[in-house]
């Protein structure tokens, strides 16, 4: 070997694919990736989030407790694990205090557990009243965010004239920004919808004082995780709302302004796509989606009432109804496709426990004819016509069952059948919000993809 070449190989040591892998949703969001992560979370050390930002709301419930996290990573409740909020995400002081306060109230201590990246961007008060004017402005297409200030907040980023953690701390730096952008966004938001303008003075001050209280939180995030990859550690990347709400791949514009898909772990953290081991894709055994946009499996009869009142189907964030409905296997492919899913953990089992038939949705026709790829448009997807394969229901509860032989015989054949079509294992089923209603099916790649601990758990 060459002296360059051994010198190139002796500094690539330790940079193949660490144990590093990525948890997304495969629909739109509110899969229930919050148990699960908690669950996976045993498994790893540390627990990365790398997009969106308090848009997203992921409940676990721990020995009846129960948590709704929105920018703290699921993995904070475990002792052993360290947190990152990555650089990916777009992060609201105020509501990281209130989250932090609230962990802490329940017990939970993030001191030197918890680490925001310096590079995140901050979300500040004119972004909510942008956001707020502009979706209730006539002649806007009404995405239904979550009015957390979410988009501005990367449009500011990708304007480039976004303000970042570290900024917080230049004294100078912060003041000018605060009182330029409020200039301009009070001029735009007046002129154009008529809203009240805000004061730069105050939040100069109140982001001052709030940037303190998180200061021991901040670290270059992507340097400590390189570092703990390089050191063989293990890393859970965890992807917030679902691959059909990513800015690129989701049903546009009806969609988050981050990349939520696998891709984007590696951009919101630091992670080489190299340090990727693999993809684990959640999915509820139904489908629900909030806000406005194409929805091909939508259910709004009385089985679609069924199925928002047993699942609960209540947004964890805003509170809003979901829509609810079928699950729709094409879209469950399309996400398995983008994300290389390896396995497929299937939530809320439960919730179909009452129905005789399930239809599944199996392809889709255009005017009759067979329709092969995952369109593009708004326009086109709402003009899908579902194909359904009714599948027989299993009548019997499967609440908080634990092992795969326990499940009803149609039961099985459900998720044998999800598999089958979506081109990729299930490895994991929840039967319920506790960490132990969790079946994992032995021998499963998913168990694989992970330490040995896990299998312990479904017994
Ligand atoms: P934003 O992320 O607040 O900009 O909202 C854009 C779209 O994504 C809206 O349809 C929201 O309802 C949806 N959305 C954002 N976060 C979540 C989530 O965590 N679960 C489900 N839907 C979400």
């Amino acid at each position: 070997m060459t002296k360059l070449a051994a010198n190139a190989s002796a500094g690539s040591e330790g940079r193949s694919a660490a144990d590093c892998v990525v948890v997304v949703g495969t629909q739109w969001g509110d899969e229930g990736k919050g148990k699960v992560v908690d669950l996976l979370a045993a498994h790893f050390a540390w627990i990365a989030r790398y997009q969106g930002g308090h848009n997203a709301g992921h409940t676990v419930v721990v020995d009846g407790k129960r948590f709704i996290l929105q920018l703290v990573p699921s993995g904070i409740l475990r002792p052993h694990c360290k947190a990152v909020i990555g650089n990916g995400v777009v992060v609201d002081p105020q509501a990281l205090v209130e989250e932090i306060a609230a962990l802490e109230q329940a017990g939970v201590s993030v001191d030197g557990k918890l680490f925001l990246s310096q590079r995140a961007h901050v979300i500040l008060p004119y972004h909510r009243m942008i956001e707020l004017a502009a979706e209730s402005a006539p002649g806007r297409v009404k995405i239904g965010t979550t009015s957390r200030g979410i988009g501005p907040t990367y449009e500011d980023k990708m304007g480039r004239r976004g303000l970042r953690v570290i900024d917080l701390y230049d004294t100078e730096l912060l003041r000018a920004h605060v009182a330029n952008a409020v200039a301009e966004k009070n001029a735009v938001a007046g002129a154009l919808y008529g809203a009240k303008p805000l004061d730069a003075g105050r939040m100069f001050e109140d982001y001052r004082e709030l940037s303190e209280r998180i200061r021991p939180l901040v670290r270059d995030t992507a340097q400590l995780l390189n570092q703990a990859a390089a050191e063989g550690e293990s890393i859970l990347l965890e992807g917030a709302q679902g691959t059909l709400l990513d800015i690129d791949h989701g049903s546009y514009p009806f969609v988050t302004s981050s990349s939520t898909t696998a891709g984007g772990a590696c951009i919101g953290t630091g992670l080489a796509p190299t340090r990727i081991r693999g993809a684990i894709g959640v999915s509820k055994a139904y489908a629900t989606r909030v806000g406005g946009g194409p929805f091909p499996t939508e259910e709004q009869d009385g089985r679609g009432a069924a199925l928002r009142e047993v699942g609960r189907e209540f947004g964890s964030v805003t509170g809003r109804p979901r829509r609810v409905g079928w699950l729709d296997v094409p879209l469950l492919r399309y996400a398995v496709t983008l994300n290389a899913i390896e396995s497929l953990v299937v939530t809320k089992l439960d919730v179909l426990d009452r129905f005789d038939e399930i239809p599944v949705c199996v392809g889709y026709r255009r005017e009759g004819r067979p329709v092969d790829e995952i369109p593009a448009t708004v326009a086109e997807l709402e003009r899908l016509e579902p194909v359904y394969e009714s599948l027989p229901g299993w009548r019997q509860s499967t609440a908080g069952v634990t092992a795969l032989a326990a499940l009803p015989a149609r039961a099985r054949h459900y998720l044998d059948f999800i598999a089958e079509r979506a081109g990729a294992e299930v490895g994991m089923i929840s039967t319920g919000p506790e960490r132990h209603q969790t079946i994992v099916v032995p021998g499963s790649r998913l168990e694989r993809l992970l330490p040995a601990r896990l299998a312990a758990l479904s017994r």
